[in-house]
């Protein structure tokens, strides 16, 4: 891939980012898992990420647990084919960051060497040092606190985390942590607005929100969600701005009509034979069977 950026489509990076924050822009992320949704958003958006939501989202699973190395690589690939502008973020599938530092730093190097130019991890004190480990090999990283998916069964279920005072003061100093850790900036999923705005105010590094108030220093939201294209029960920190689903089926419903009624393909859309060939075609008889 090329490193070149293009003056037509100059990339965004981790200080433009930090600059823009500064500035009082408000940050965009949302996901992709493939080159037509990297497509779709990347000349619009901030920050793509390819997140392990693709096991929900696209892979019919019912959460991010299943979720493998090979599958986010695979995903990844398809993104970085588009040379995105946008920062790509490759989101850590569960147990990619949990056995060994050597082995979190090949499946992060592995990222980079993919494309991505930031992995994000979920967690707490406990990647601390993990977080350590990968920033001081150069790998950018992008912390994930409050309702982290992949701890679905640790929480008994996908469930605001910091409501109680304890709660809410151990992801505030986990916040801290992660910044002092080396995180470039930090997802913040599914906690009370005034809990996501006293971090955003007490950290130097910017707080990307979802399901976490206005107060953030930036934004992400599902491109599935968004879009209208998740069925099924949405959290009502979604907001969907088409129906997708039902619009996509539209026209789906609406060609198969056009077959069955004989008004697809119309010669415009069909090849013509040049006359000698078609001359040929009617002349030919097929041969007959030989029955004895
Ligand atoms: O995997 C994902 O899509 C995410 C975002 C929702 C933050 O982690």
């Amino acid at each position: 891939m090329s490193h070149v950026p293009s003056p037509d489509k100059p990339t965004i990076t981790i200080p433009l980012l930090q600059q823009w924050v500064c500035d009082g822009r408000r940050l965009v992320m949302t996901t992709a898992y493939d080159a037509v949704t990297a497509r779709l958003a990347d000349p619009v958006v901030d920050m793509l990420l390819v997140g392990d939501s693709v096991g929900n989202v696209c892979l019919g699973f019912d959460n991010t647990l299943p979720v493998s190395m090979a599958m986010m690589n695979h995903h990844l690939e398809a993104v970085a084919r588009i040379k995105p502008r946008a920062l790509l973020v490759a989101d850590m599938p569960y147990l990619s960051y949990h056995l060994s530092v050597d082995d979190t730093l090949c499946n992060a190097g592995g990222f980079l060497q993919r494309g991505a130019a930031a992995v994000k991890l979920e967690g707490g004190a406990k990647r601390v040092e993990t977080i350590r480990a990968l920033v001081e090999c150069e790998i950018p990283v992008m912390g994930h606190l409050g309702l982290t998916p992949q701890s679905v069964h640790a929480m008994g279920g996908f469930k605001v985390q910091g409501r109680g005072a304890e709660d809410a003061v151990e992801i505030l100093e986990d916040a801290h942590r992660l910044q002092e850790a080396g995180c470039f900036a930090l997802v913040l999923e599914g906690i009370p607005s005034e809990l996501a705005a006293r971090i955003t105010q007490t950290l130097n590094i910017p707080t990307i929100g979802i399901g976490a108030g206005p107060l953030c220093s930036g934004q992400v939201l599902v491109l599935h969600d968004v879009l209208g294209l998740t069925q099924g029960h949405r959290p009502k920190f979604v907001r969907t701005y088409v129906d997708g689903f039902d619009l996509l089926q539209q026209a789906l419903a609406h060609w198969t009509e056009d077959v069955r009624r004989g008004a697809f393909p119309a010669p415009a859309e069909a090849y013509a034979l040049p006359a000698d060939a078609r001359d040929a075609v009617s002349a030919w008889v097929p041969r007959s069977s030989t029955t004895t």
